[in-house]
């Protein structure tokens, strides 16, 4: 959740201020609740943090530089103790030996803290980080790799931290549990960090770190350990596509306009990598390796959040297209369930970062249990990537803004492919009916492209509904997980209550709650189940209900006093492809006219690393 980064200049010293501050801002989305850095120059270690976002340190810095050899920064997302200046990282030990920045959490840090009050510790903070650092200046007696490598065979948890010494000018050493942490490798300067991001300006070329591993940043180069034994380890270099111009603003005002705006492009790319011609079957070379046989009896789909809609729709496309049985359920659910599973079973792991822990430790159970693991993931090298036996790359480039918006297209359209493909494979659909999907999906960037150029028409429902404090989302089939996304969208960056309900479920409970001021977004896609929303929009005006409906089927709602968003035609089962955009944008201008951070929203964080 936080975001980490260190850097070691390979000659002399370097303005670290200049290297850590924007690289910190490019982490930013991971944690905004204070940010720190420290700077060793020839006289030893300068520290500045401060609570509040990045943009309060970096004011309270101004413009002069600081020049040093190593440094460390660190951007807060706050687990143990309040958002303070006392709590923002980074953290020396009681004596000022060591110093530290850390993402993640100590699970054992009361037991450890115990140990090290009972010899005299004191602490400052209420952090878990307070601990480590404590427990490694503990161990240090000038060897500062061995002294992290003590420390972090005792500490529990999930966690990286990057770790300086005050008489070592020229070593940082990086540790790495279940939480990421990279070494990108620059002309001037190797870099330790949370995120490629963090130095996608000085390289793109990184040495992933694995749980257990440590790395030790020296004049002597970049050198790897394994934590337990202590043994030297070989690690490669990989080359990443993303560019520095991908993870900028690119002219938008925010990260998430910015993102919206991708989606034809990005999800045009996506489908030409697996879908060059409707002519073609499905390309999936991964999918080939892993599914041999017309074996798997179960797909099991996992996610958190945004991904765990596209979970949700892709439960009506793989049983609905594939005609195969499936399981959805929430992570963090399915971690602590013990839901039957065997070697016949698939689980599709759904996850934009391929960091979420609750989606981490659910997969590694699955596959303990002998399911083998697909992950559909955005971020190459993640965490999740490396446990998954196969991994389709949504390739949606750096999703900044915390609200995810492309990526969550991308998903859906991975989540098509792989129906198709399985459909395809195993003669599950006719072959016209598939050519006609094939040719239906391949039509989709530029349906929404065609929805991006009316986005002032949903700016202005945005503004016809900006007093109100309370939004149902209903749909039904596909459009139900779509509604529950909806929803979601706008609580996170506007911090209107909404929820997501299945059309059908309304009359049981939450039609109850209807009332002037308390409107509803309807979402009718062409389908059987169109005149089923509509009685629901018609329940919903009777009771002096407002309504607001997004449809490809206009004309059915002209004669209604409701506010319609006609979207392009569409197969039904593609139709969560198109209605998502204007409720991306909805949420968006919503969260504007209320004068929200829309990049940054309150309470949340990037990627959710710890459980
Ligand atoms: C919502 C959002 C979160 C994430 C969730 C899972 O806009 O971004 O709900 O979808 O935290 O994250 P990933 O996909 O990285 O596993």
């Amino acid at each position: 959740m936080c975001g980490i980064l260190g850097a070691v200049i390979h000659d002399g010293h370097s303005d670290l201020k200049g290297i850590l501050l924007p690289g910190l801002r490019a982490v930013e989305y991971r944690g905004y609740d204070s940010a720190g850095i420290a700077v060793m120059n020839g006289e030893g270690i300068t520290v500045n943090k401060k609570a509040g976002k990045l943009s309060i340190l970096e004011e309270t810095l101004g413009e002069a530089p600081i020049e040093g050899s190593v440094g460390l920064g660190h951007t807060r997302w706050a687990t143990h103790g309040a958002p303070n200046d006392e709590n923002a990282h980074p953290h020396w030990d009681h004596q000022h030996r060591i110093i530290l920045v850390h993402n993640g959490i100590i699970e054992n840090y009361a037991t450890l803290k115990d140990e090290l009050l009972a010899k005299g510790v004191q602490f400052k903070s209420e952090t878990d980080t307070e601990v480590a650092v404590n427990l490694i200046a503990f161990y240090y007696d000038g060897d500062l790799p061995t002294a992290v490598r003590l420390a972090g065979k005792r500490m529990q948890g999930s966690f990286s931290m990057c770790v300086m010494a005050a008489d070592q000018p020229r070593l940082m050493v990086g540790i790495r549990n279940e939480v990421p942490l990279l070494v990108g490798h620059g002309e001037d300067a190797t870099y330790l960090a949370s995120d490629i991001t963090a130095f996608l300006a000085y390289t793109r070329d990184v040495t992933y770190l694995e749980d257990g591993e440590m790395a030790v940043l020296s004049d002597e180069g970049t050198k790897y350990f394994d934590v337990q034994s202590g043994r030297e380890i070989e690690k490669t270099v990989e080359r990443v596509e993303w560019n520095i111009e991908q993870a900028q603003k690119g002219g938008f005002d925010t990260f998430m306009m910015k993102e919206i705006h991708e989606q034809p492009s990005v999800i045009r790319q996506l489908l030409e990598r697996h879908l060059p011609s409707p002519n073609e079957p499905v390309h999936m070379p991964q999918l080939d390796e892993l599914i041999k046989d017309n074996d798997f009896r179960l797909v099991s789909l996992l996610g958190c959040g945004t991904a765990f809609h596209a979970c949700k729709v892709g439960k009506y496309v793989l049983e609905g297209l594939a005609k195969i049985p499936c399981r959805v359920m929430y992570a963090h659910e399915a971690l602590y369930h013990q839901a039957p599973i065997s070697n016949s079973a698939l689980t599709i792991a759904v996850s934009q970062s391929g960091e979420t822990a609750d989606t981490m430790g659910a997969v590694k159970s699955q596959k303990a249990a002998g399911s083998k693991i697909v992950s559909i993931c955005n971020v190459v090298g993640s965490s999740l990537t490396r446990i998954s036996d196969q991994t389709l790359y949504t390739m949606a480039g750096p999703e900044i803004s915390v609200a995810s918006t492309k990526a969550f297209t991308c998903q859906l359209t991975m989540i098509y492919l792989v129906a198709i493909w399985i459909a395809e494979k195993f003669g599950r659909a006719d072959a016209a009916e598939l050519k006609h999907l094939k040719e239906e999906l391949l039509a989709i960037p530029d349906k929404m492209s065609a929805i991006l150029q009316s986005e002032k028409q949903i700016e202005h429902l945005a503004r016809v509904y900006r007093q109100v404090r309370h939004f149902y989302y209903l749909g039904r089939g596909v459009a139900y997980p779509v509604a529950m996304e909806g929803a979601l969208k706008l609580k996170e960056i506007s911090y209107v209550h909404a929820e997501g309900y299945a059309g059908g479920e309304m009359k049981h409970g939450a039609i109850a709650m209807i009332e002037p001021g308390f409107p509803s977004c309807i979402l009718a896609p062409k389908s059987p189940l169109l005149e089923k929303m509509v009685a629901n929009m018609e329940e919903i005006l009777s009771r002096n209900g407002e309504v607001m409906v997004i449809t490809n089927a206009p004309d059915r709602f002209s004669k209604y006093d409701v506010h319609v968003f006609p979207f392009p035609d569409c197969p039904q089962v593609f139709s969560p492809l198109l209605m998502s955009l204007p409720l991306q944008i909805f949420a968006f201008y919503s969260a504007k006219l209320r004068g929200r951070d829309i990049d940054q929203p309150r309470n949340l964080a990037k990627s959710v690393v710890v459980e």
